[in-house]
C-alpha cells in the first residue's frame, strides 16, 4: 500500500457497508444453526431436518434457542438493514444495484469466462451475481423476518403451518446462495482482494478495478443535491423506528394467563382429598419463570414456580382436603372459583376395599354409590381425588354355589380385572375352575354387549356349572348396566 500513491487506492465499501455486512452475516448464520433442529424437512424418505434436533441441546437448551433464532437474529438483521439504508442515503454515488437483464447475460458471460475460459464481460462495481445476491437476500429476509415474527408473535393472520412452510422455502433458497456465495468468494483468487475489502479495510487499488471492475468508473456518477437524495437521507429513519418499536414489544416482561380453574372430582366430599388443575399460559415473546399461587376462602395454601416458554402452556395441579361441607371459595392469581364441599358417605368395608387394591394398585379412595338404598357400585380415586375406575362387590348365589365376583371396570366401561371366589373360603362349589383365572380373563377387555355366555357372547361357560356360569355373566352385566347408566 505504502508504495502507491493514495491516488491508486480506492474507498470500495465504507465502515457503515461493512458493519451492515458483518452484522447480516452474522445474523443469517446464527439463524440457519437455530434454525435447522426447527426444520421440518423430509427429501424421499430421509429426515433431514431430524439430523439437527440435537443442535437444541448443544446450545443450551430450547429457551436459548428461541433467544438466538428470534431476538438475536432479527436484532442483528434488523440493525444491519437501517445501517444499510443510512449507507445507501449517504452514498455521494449511484449504486445500479438493479439486476438488470444485461446483468442476467454478464453473470452467464462471466462463469462461462470463469469455468470454460470464454471472453471476459466487462463488469461494473457490482459482479452480477453479487446483485443477485442482494435481490435474492433482501427478499428472502424480508419474508423470514415478516413470516419469523409473525409466528413468534403469534399475530396469525395467516395459517401457522402456511408462515412455517413461507418462512422454510426463504430458509432454503438464502442458504443456497449464501453457500454459493461463500464457496465463490473462497474458490475464486480474485475475491481475496473484495473479501479483505468487505472484511478488513474497504479499499482495493485502482488497478484492481480496472481489471476486475472496469466499468465501475463509467458508472460513478455522483448523485448531485436534490429532495430525492435529501429524502434518501432520512429513509434509514423507517426500518430504525420500526425496529425499536418492534423491540419495545418483544422485550416486555413476559405476562401470563390463567386458564379454567378444574376441580376433580367435581364432587369435592368433606375431608376427602381433591385436585385443583389451572392451566397457564406464557402470553409473552420468551421464556420466563412464573409464581402461581392457590388461596382457598382467602387462605394461603400453596405456591408453584413454573418455568413456561413463550406461547407455552401447561396444567398445574394443587392437592387439597376441605373438612367444613358447604362453599368454599378457591383462587389462583386472581381467578377464583366457587366450589360445593358435601357429606362425605359412609366408609367402604376395609375387606372390601383390599380386595379393590388387589386388583388395581392405584386405588385408594372408594366413595360408594348408593341406588335404591343399596350400594350399586364404587368410584374408585387415587391419592390425588382423580376417578380412576369403577368397581364393584356382588355376592352370587346359585343353586350349587355361593360365590363373590369382585371387579374394576375402566372409565371406558371396560372391564378391567374379575376375581370370582367362594363366599366363604370353606364351602364346596361344584367346579372349582369357575374360581380359576381361565374362566375369570374371559371377561377383561369386554364391554356389557360380549358379556354374554357364548355362542351369543364371549364367555364359555365351566363344563358342569353353567348355571353358576351364567348367575356370573348376569350380575356381571347388571352391574355394567347400572355403571353406565349413572356415571
Ligand atoms: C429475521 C428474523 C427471524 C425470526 C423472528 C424467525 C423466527 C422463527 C420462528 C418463530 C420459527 C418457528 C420455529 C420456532 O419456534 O423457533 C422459525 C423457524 C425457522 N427459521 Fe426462522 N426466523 C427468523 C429468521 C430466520 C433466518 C434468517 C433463517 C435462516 C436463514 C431462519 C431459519 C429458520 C428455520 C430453518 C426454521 C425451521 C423452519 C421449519 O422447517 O419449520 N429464520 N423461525
Amino acid at each position: 500500500m505504502s508504495l502507491m500513491s493514495a491516488n491508486d487506492i480506492i474507498t470500495r465499501w465504507s465502515i457503515l457497508d461493512r458493519i451492515s455486512h458483518f452484522m447480516n452475516l452474522l445474523g443469517v448464520l446464527i439463524a440457519i444453526v437455530s434454525g435447522l433442529p426447527q426444520l421440518n424437512l423430509i427429501i424421499f424418505g430421509f429426515d433431514l431436518g431430524g439430523q439437527f434436533r440435537w443442535i437444541t441441546d448443544f446450545i443450551g437448551g430450547e429457551g436459548i434457542r428461541r433467544i438466538l433464532h428470534r431476538y438475536i437474529v432479527t436484532g442483528l438483521i434488523g440493525s444491519a438493514f437501517t445501517l444499510h439504508v443510512l449507507s445507501f442515503g449517504l452514498r455521494k454515488q449511484k449504486s445500479h444495484i438493479i439486476f438488470t437483464w444485461k446483468d442476467l447475460k454478464d453473470l452467464i458471460a462471466y462463469y462461462e469466462h470463469k469455468f470454460f475460459k470464454k471472453s471476459k464481460p466487462s463488469l461494473g462495481f457490482h459482479v452480477p451475481g453479487e446483485k443477485l445476491l442482494y435481490w435474492i437476500a433482501l427478499v428472502c429476509l424480508f419474508l423470514l423476518g415478516l413470516t419469523g415474527i409473525m409466528m413468534w408473535m403469534r399475530s396469525m393472520f395467516i395459517e401457522y403451518n402456511l408462515l412455517r412452510l413461507l418462512h422454510r422455502i426463504a430458509f432454503i433458497i438464502l442458504s443456497v446462495f449464501v453457500l454459493l456465495h461463500f464457496i465463490l468468494n473462497i474458490v475464486l483468487p480474485e475475491q481475496l482482494t473484495a473479501l479483505k475489502a468487505m472484511f478488513i479495510h474497504g479499499k482495493v487499488s485502482r488497478e484492481w478495478i480496472k481489471q476486475h471492475h472496469p466499468k465501475t468508473f463509467e458508472e460513478e456518477q455522483v448523485i448531485s443535491i436534490s429532495r430525492r437524495r435529501t429524502l434518501k437521507l432520512f429513509l434509514w429513519i423507517i426500518p430504525a423506528a420500526g425496529l425499536s418499536y418492534l423491540f419495545s414489544e418483544l422485550l416486555q416482561k413476559p405476562q401470563y394467563k390463567i386458564g379454567e380453574i378444574i376441580v376433580e372430582p367435581a364432587k369435592v366430599m368433606a375431608g376427602k382429598p381433591f385436585t385443583i388443575f389451572v392451566e397457564v399460559t406464557n402470553t409473552g415473546y420468551r421464556e420466563d419463570a412464573f409464581s402461581i399461587q392457590l388461596f382457598i376462602d382467602g387462605e394461603f395454601v400453596a405456591e408453584r414456580k413454573v418455568t413456561l416458554l413463550d406461547g407455552e402452556t401447561r396444567l398445574l395441579n394443587f392437592k387439597a382436603t376441605l373438612n367444613d361441607k358447604g362453599q368454599h371459595i378457591i383462587e389462583v392469581n386472581g381467578i377464583s372459583k366457587l366450589i360445593e364441599v358435601v357429606e362425605a358417605p359412609p366408609p367402604i368395608e376395609k375387606e372390601i376395599a383390599e380386595k379393590f387394591k388387589k386388583l388395581l394398585a392405584e386405588a385408594y379412595d372408594f366413595i360408594p354409590v348408593i341406588k335404591d338404598g343399596k350400594i350399586a357400585y364404587y368410584e374408585i380415586y387415587d391419592d390425588g381425588g382423580m376417578l380412576i375406575a369403577y368397581g364393584f362387590y356382588e355376592r352370587v348365589y346359585a343353586p350349587t354355589d355361593r360365590l363373590t365376583v369382585t371387579g374394576i371396570i375402566d372409565l371406558n366401561y371396560k372391564i378391567k380385572m374379575i376375581d370370582i371366589e367362594k363366599l366363604k373360603p370353606d364351602i364346596h362349589v361344584l367346579n372349582e375352575k369357575i374360581l380359576e383365572p381361565e374362566f375369570e380373563n374371559q371377561f377383561i377387555g369386554l364391554m356389557i354387549e360380549e358379556v354374554k355366555l357364548s355362542p351369543e357372547g364371549k364367555i364359555d361357560a365351566v363344563s358342569g356349572a353353567t348355571i353358576s356360569s351364567s348367575q356370573i355373566v348376569e350380575t356381571i352385566r347388571k352391574v355394567l348396566g347400572e355403571i353406565q347408566s349413572s356415571s
